[in-house]
């Protein structure tokens, strides 16, 4: 899958792709970026992007032209999807990223100033995505937010594919809790399951935590998840008090 970064702080992005799970997907050719300078796709000498508001008030807008020829000289076909980083987005969450690794060119607008002209987003864009509810000096740390939550479902971009369906939020739940060495730290010592070598009892406990964690810090994720049988029996064992943060 390729990604299309269209922004007027190219730069920013130098390091994103230096490390991790990116980088090693951009090496294994899982995934393609490609960052462009929307002042490319000016033609004043000033290279202007941005324009006074019609109608008066404060800040600067994005001019339509630009951002139009950008993404019409960058998109390779109909299928490709375009999206604006916004605050008025929808709320970037796992399904999104999941249904995105499966699209073959998304193009992500980094907005920046006051905002983006409307005829952008109601006659170029896909829709508009936003990571969370505050506002960010411009879209480019919710493009790179998108990009790695995105190639994480990319199949073979992450070593193990298990670790990826296991994350918090696959299965609509969170993760449960993880331990390594030593066994005793400073007297706090590891769930003595973990030790057993019994793996049906090893998942049946890390299904319960993820379901105990779930409910105390997520109970809206609860709310919008269905429910297994064998998980509502787990989920009425859980009692208020149940809530623990035992390890075991
Ligand atoms: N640009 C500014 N704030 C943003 C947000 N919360 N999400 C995505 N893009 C943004």
């Amino acid at each position: 899958m390729r990604f299309d970064i269209i922004t007027i702080f190219p730069e920013m992005f130098s390091g994103v792709f230096s490390g991790g799970v990116a980088k090693r997907a951009l090496e294994k050719g899982l995934l393609e970026v490609r960052i462009h300078d929307l002042r490319e796709y000016t033609h004043d000498k000033h290279r202007q992007v941005d324009d006074r508001p019609f109608g008066g008030g404060e800040g600067m807008v994005f001019k339509p032209e630009p951002i139009f020829e950008a993404v019409e000289s960058i998109r390779k076909n109909k299928r490709s999807r375009v999206f604006l980083l916004s605050p008025q987005g929808v709320k970037f969450d796992s399904g999104l990223a999941r249904k995105l690794s499966r699209v073959s060119q998304v193009i992500l607008i980094c907005g920046r100033y006051e905002g983006v002209d409307e005829r952008v987003i109601r006659h170029l864009v896909d829709g508009e995505i936003s990571i969370g509810d505050y506002v960010l000096s411009g879209g480019e740390p919710a493009a790179w937010v998108v990009m790695d939550a995105v190639s994480r479902f990319i199949p073979g971009v992450v070593g193990k594919e298990e670790s990826v369906r296991r994350d918090s939020f696959f299965g609509g739940l969170l993760d449960f809790p993880h331990f390594t060495r030593p066994r005793d730290f400073q007297g706090i010592k590891v769930p003595q399951v973990l030790f057993s070598g019994n793996h049906a009892k090893i998942s049946e406990w890390r299904r319960r935590k993820a379901l105990e964690k779930t409910k105390a810090l997520r109970p809206d994720l609860l709310a919008k998840k269905k429910i297994a049988p064998e998980e509502r029996v787990i989920l009425e064992s859980i009692t208020k008090k149940g809530k623990d943060n035992e390890p075991d």
